[in-house]
């Protein structure tokens, strides 16, 4: 039996811009998504969950197994869909086309809330399943596979900044298909979430549409990509005060191209209220998660008491991906 862990994520600038080829810097946070793996003597899977999907499951599938589940079926298919594709890439790298697993998945990442809980869950499934088989992998190929993974379940409508930068941990730079860990202080990272999620290929689409159609969007996109090049520099200087002036920056851009909503607004206002040193949206936006810098405990406090936050939790840069546990 082989247990894997590995972090989810916030953007600390540059989602969005990145689609069109800017930067983007990811930084992992303390909280992890474990997945347990034990081999089987026959091809099948056994996938239990108290966390993948709404009120946890427990499905049996593979070579004519009967599926035994108690949720309906299009919601297993999206769940099992990532731990199907990280199993496939797991036989394929310890080319052991016929090994079957029992997989237990537990998550401290709120799903589908711009925190890269699906990435989490497909790094620690690889490390873990390829471990049980005899086989290490460095992370820089987990990060790949688990690409590959979320590429194909997601209809090739994924960038390589969620997986990356959970593989490797730490704060990362993604350009295009170009990915390294950057340098970093520590970076006291707070999270509200709202409780919901954006639908991210509308707001991607959304973007697209305002950015052809208005050369000052087109300029708003590239602005965003600024704000990243000098926010590499201030952190690598751990000038936190900085960067978080650069964080507001950038939430007033994302804002002005429309992916922010009332309920993100709100909590970023808490946030800088309580005296956080800035405090922006992270991910695809619409709903979900904010994320601000904040050592004292002002800002998570003020979170817990506003309206329409769901959840405040401290949740630092976390300088360690993928681990056995
Ligand atoms: O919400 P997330 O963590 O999946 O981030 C989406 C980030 C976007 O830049 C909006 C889209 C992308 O694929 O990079």
């Amino acid at each position: 039996m082989t247990t894997s862990s590995a972090p989810g994520k916030v953007y600390l600038f540059g989602e969005h811009a990145v689609v069109y080829g800017e930067p983007a810097v990811p930084c992992a946070i303390g909280r992890r998504a474990r997945v347990t793996v034990e081999a089987r003597d026959d091809a099948r899977l056994r996938v239990d969950s108290k966390d993948l999907t709404l009120d946890g499951f427990t499905v049996t599938y593979g070579e004519a197994a009967g599926t035994e589940v108690n949720v309906p079926q299009s919601l297993v298919e999206a769940a099992t869909g990532y731990v199907d594709e990280a199993v496939a890439q797991a036989r394929d790298a310890a080319d052991a086309p016929d090994a079957g697993f029992n997989v237990t998945i537990e998550s401290e990442i709120p799903l589908g809330a711009g925190l890269g809980s699906s990435a989490a869950v497909v790094v620690a499934g690889i490390d873990a399943a390829t471990r049980e088989l005899g086989v290490e992998l460095p992370p820089e190929e987990l990060a790949d596979r688990a690409y590959q993974v979320e590429r194909d379940v997601q209809d090739g409508q994924a960038s390589r900044a969620d997986t990356f930068c959970s593989a490797m941990g730490g704060a990362v730079r993604v350009e295009g298909d170009d990915c390294r860990r950057i340098e970093a202080p520590e970076l006291p990272f707070v999270v509200g979430y709202d409780g919901g999620a954006g639908d991210t290929g509308k707001l991607v689409a959304g973007v697209r549409e305002i950015r052809e159609q208005y050369g000052f969007a087109a300029d708003t996109v590239e602005a965003i990509g600024d704000i990243v090049r000098h926010g590499e520099r201030i952190l690598a200087k751990g000038d936190l005060d900085e960067l978080g002036r650069l964080m507001n920056f950038n939430h007033g851009l994302l804002s002005a191209l429309g992916v922010s909503s009332r309920s993100l607004d709100t909590m970023v206002w808490a946030a800088r209220d309580a005296g956080a040193r800035g405090a922006k949206l992270t991910g695809a936006g619409g709903g979900g998660c904010i994320v601000a810098l904040d050592e004292s405990d002002g800002a998570r406090t003020a979170l817990d008491y506003t309206p329409g936050c769901e959840q405040a939790f401290r949740a630092e840069l976390d300088t360690e991906g993928v681990r056995v546990e």
